[in-house]
């Protein structure tokens, strides 16, 4: 028997970072593959080459397909036909310029050409969150359009990876039938949810839990499954419906699981006792684990939030009050304000001081910065009059998508970041965080404040530093007796 007497550190926040102790660009699980049986080989091409497009292009090259990317994006397109891949993800570079190389996965921009032969069309453009909380469709509904308009006779099977209002494949269905000439009268729609994490995308999708392929014929989802022979993993076949369900009901979970244990740990900093002493005893419950399981200052990215927000209005527009999901809601944002609140309440204000930041992204292990939650402290700490100095080891200032006022704040290390800071927050689960030089950033610093928005360092370790220590649930030694630590 295992005597588990101190705080496990294996798992971040939101997003578990990859803990595979193989190099990040190897493609060793090319060497993992099952033999394909009698599966055959297809024309393959994938609508959308962003996060999900991208690695789902790559891998099924990877697999033996014959695929085309399409994207309308030319800059994209350029950089990935000569091998450039802007977004960070592990394996992804040499996986595309393989694919390259060999000669069965190319780029475009043109509709027309990429369509020509395919057998399977992948749908995997972005569906950002409206105003109203519901999926903007409107890239969705124009690829299916533009698709429809080029089949001239043929029906290939259009596979929707996007996540999507439960009802899409129906509405795909009725935009390619409207084009189908009478032989093809009936479209066929597969809808197959992608369930990668960024940051760890190649792996997940040539080790998925589980491949998910609703049909209206159960033959239509089983060739979809049959593209990926060769990787592990259960296959489960639904019907449309129920596989659009199923990407929704597994995110919200997700983030119920994190809205959770946050509330959780407002609880365990009244009574008194480290939330992370208590997920490492409830976790060991098989049925519970850890995953999503950590206190922090929430969740983020493109997906989470927009899908949490699209499933409650799916309920609104069904009659459907769903109170669990406003409740994760609600306990995400206020985290983020919380955040904001322990900082000013410890340095007395917020206006005219300085905070050096550690992470931008939603999570470790990616570039991405969509719907972060780090992004959101940031924000709010500047509104108070503070001023930020930023690390993040993924942005650099000259990136486009980076609000223009936030440019100048972005410096080079951690170090630098907290020169001269009077506090010091980690905004982002990045690993290198765990292993920060707490000596030399110190010395630097102006104050000795720590937030650690993702429970990540050893408390006894920061105190020792003299630093005043700020976490999520978690006790400062000197604060242990007191209810509250701020
Ligand atoms: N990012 C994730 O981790 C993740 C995981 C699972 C599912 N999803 C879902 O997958 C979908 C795609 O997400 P993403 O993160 O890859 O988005 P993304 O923004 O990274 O990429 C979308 C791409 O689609 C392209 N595009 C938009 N309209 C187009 C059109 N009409 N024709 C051709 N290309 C077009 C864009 O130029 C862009 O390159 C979304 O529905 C998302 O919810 C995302």
């Amino acid at each position: 028997m295992q005597i588990i007497d101190k705080p496990t550190t294996g798992f971040t926040g939101v997003g578990d970072v990859p803990t595979d102790e193989r190099g990040s660009d190897e493609l060793w699980f090319l060497d993992m593959l099952e033999p394909r049986g009698a599966a055959p080989l297809a024309r393959v091409t994938v609508v959308g080459c962003g996060h999900v497009g991208l690695v789902v292009a790559a891998g099924l090259a990877g697999l033996g397909h014959d695929v085309t990317g399409l994207d309308i994006s030319e800059g994209l397109v350029k950089e990935l036909t000569t091998g450039q891949v802007r977004i960070l993800e592990p394996s992804l570079t040499p996986l595309v310029r393989r694919g390259l190389d060999a000669g069965n996965l190319r780029f475009t921009t043109d509709y027309s050409g990429a369509l020509d032969g395919a057998e399977f069309v992948f749908l995997a453009v972005d569906t950002p969150q409206t105003l109203a909380g519901a999926a903007d469709m409107r890239n969705l509904r124009a690829a299916s359009r533009q698709i429809a308009s080029l089949l001239d006779g043929r029906n290939p099977i259009i596979v929707n990876k996007s996540t999507s209002p439960i009802g899409t494949g129906e509405t795909i269905e009725a935009i390619i039938g409207a084009f189908l000439q009478e032989d093809h009268a009936a479209p066929r729609i597969v809808s197959n949810p992608e369930f990668l994490q960024q940051g760890r995308a190649v792996e997940d999708f040539f080790r998925p839990d589980r491949i998910v392929v609703g049909a209206r014929d159960p033959k239509d989802a089983r060739a979809v499954a049959d593209l990926y022979a060769g990787l592990s993993g259960d296959v489960m076949v639904t019907d449309l419906r129920t596989s659009e369900m199923i990407k929704y009901v597994a995110n919200a979970f997700l983030a119920t699981r994190v809205s959770f244990i946050n509330e959780i740990a407002r609880l365990c900093e009244q009574i008194g006792v480290n939330v992370d002493r208590v997920v490492d005893g409830v976790a060991l419950d098989e049925r519970i684990g850890r995953h999503f399981f950590r206190a922090g200052i929430g969740y983020g990215g493109s997906c989470l939030p927009k899908d949490v927000a699209a499933l409650r209005y799916i309920g609104q527009i069904h009659g459907v009050s769903t109170p669990v999901l406003s409740g994760v809601q609600e306990i995400n944002n206020a985290q983020k304000a919380e955040a904001v609140s322990r900082i000013r309440r410890r340095l007395g204000t917020l206006d005219g001081q300085v905070i050096g930041v550690l992470g931008l992204t939603f999570k470790g292990a990616t570039e991405d910065i969509r719907e972060s939650p780090a992004m959101d402290v940031v924000a709010l700490l500047r509104n108070e009059g503070a001023s930020v100095q930023i690390f993040d080891p993924a942005v650099k200032p000259d990136r486009s998508d980076l609000p223009s006022g936030l440019r100048g704040t972005i410096t080079g290390s951690a170090i630098e970041a907290a020169a001269g800071a009077d506090a010091l927050a980690i905004l982002t689960d990045w690993a290198e965080f765990r292993d920060l030089p707490l000596a030399a950033i110190r010395s630097v610093m102006r104050g000795n404040v720590v937030f650690d928005g993702r429970n990540m360092l050893d408390l006894k370790a920061v105190e020792a530093e003299g630093f005043a220590y700020l976490g999520i649930g978690r006790i400062a030694t000197k604060h242990r007796r007191r209810r509250s630590d701020a």
